[in-house]
């Protein structure tokens, strides 16, 4: 059978994790999703009432089929963790089994197991707000939802995740001796295990002026535990964890951004058009035309998370690959 992906953080076509959905759609996976609880009834019948029809047709000219939609917040592990005001809350009420291990617990009933996990969320409530005026739950907060949800989702996933296989390979080795004795070895080959992909940005190692609310640290962590998950979800199950450092996309958590009415994300294309070496547009903004905004950024982070996740990267673990036109590269403004 194809391969089949968990995508977390998915609620409508703008961002990230619909790329990366439709790039693994695209090379053959099944795609399962989990989408933020209180965005889900919206996504859920956008979806059935076609809305998205355009934006899920594929290369071939078919339509990405979503197999299943898990409601999910990533901010909770198991149901003890949900405060009585969050679980009476209307927008969460009619929904249920959405923290991180029950929803793996209904991936496990429904489909088994999965190959691919893709972490595609992000939330930083006060991101707005410069760090040094950020409040403690603020911080936290940033980290719970953006970085902390990585690790749950691994510890939950990680179980019914296929391994890789084994093979036992025999070599033939003729080492330059007079009598030419063949002399047999064995390797020990990995063939395609499962493999996570988070997005990361560049605000974890240099400083991006707005980019607030402690989610600048978030990423740093989400980068750090993607070296950390690598080696301790290596050894312990032949996952492979690697995180895309993606350009700047105007979707619809990075509208969030930015203070006093100026839009960061706006700024940041903006700079990343005119500075980076590779002078491509890099935003979905809605001023383009669909061919054009499907053609670029989105679709290469997403090829970029089909690469990762494929055999083709089966020896890239524990790496953040920068798919942002090369900006990352420049030392100093043009
Ligand atoms: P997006 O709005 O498409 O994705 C963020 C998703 O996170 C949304 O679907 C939202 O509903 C979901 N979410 C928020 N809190 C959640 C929770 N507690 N549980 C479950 N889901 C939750 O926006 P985008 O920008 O595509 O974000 C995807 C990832 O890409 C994020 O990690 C973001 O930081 C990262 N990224 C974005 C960049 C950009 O310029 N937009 C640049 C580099 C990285």
């Amino acid at each position: 059978r194809g391969k089949r992906a968990f995508i977390a953080g998915v609620a409508d076509d703008n961002g990230y994790g619909w790329a990366i959905a439709k790039s693994l759609a695209a090379a053959g996976a099944e795609i399962l999703v989990g989408t933020w609880v209180p965005a889900l009834n919206i996504f859920e019948s956008s979806l059935q009432r076609g809305k998205f029809d355009e934006s899920r047709t594929l290369r071939d000219g078919s339509l990405m089929e979503i197999t299943k939609v898990y409601p999910l917040d990533a901010v909770y592990d198991f149901p003890e963790d949900v405060p009585e005001d969050v679980k009476t809350n209307k927008r969460y009420a009619g929904s249920s089994n959405w923290t991180v291990k029950e929803v793996a617990e209904c991936v496990k009933q429904d489909f088994g197991s999965i190959d691919i996990l893709v972490h595609s969320l992000a939330n930083g409530p006060e991101v707005g707000k410069p760090i040094l005026e950020t409040s403690r739950n603020g911080y936290l907060a940033a980290i719970s939802a953006s970085s902390y949800s990585f690790v749950s989702l691994l510890q939950y996933f990680a179980p019914i995740m296929n391994p890789g296989t084994f093979l036992f390979l025999r070599h033939l080795l003729y080492p330059f001796s007079s009598s030419f004795k063949n002399i047999v070895k064995l390797s020990l080959v990995l063939i395609s295990g499962g493999a996570t992909i988070s997005l990361s940005f560049i605000a974890s190692e240099r400083i991006m002026p707005g980019y607030g609310g402690g989610m600048s640290t978030a990423k740093a962590a989400l980068e750090s535990d993607t070296r950390m998950l690598a080696f301790e979800a290596g050894r312990k199950h032949q996952i492979r964890v690697n995180s895309i450092s993606a350009g700047p996309l105007k979707s619809r958590a990075a509208k969030a951004i930015g203070s006093k009415g100026i839009s960061y994300i706006d700024r940041m294309i903006d700079y990343s058009r005119e500075n980076a070496p590779l002078q491509k547009e890099l935003s979905a903004g809605k001023s383009l035309p669909f061919s054009l905004t499907t053609l670029t950024s989105l679709k290469e982070v997403g090829d970029t998370a089909a690469f990762l996740a494929s055999p083709l990267a089966s020896a890239i673990t524990g790496a953040v690959i920068y798919v942002d036109n090369g900006l990352n590269a420049m030392g100093m403004g043009v």
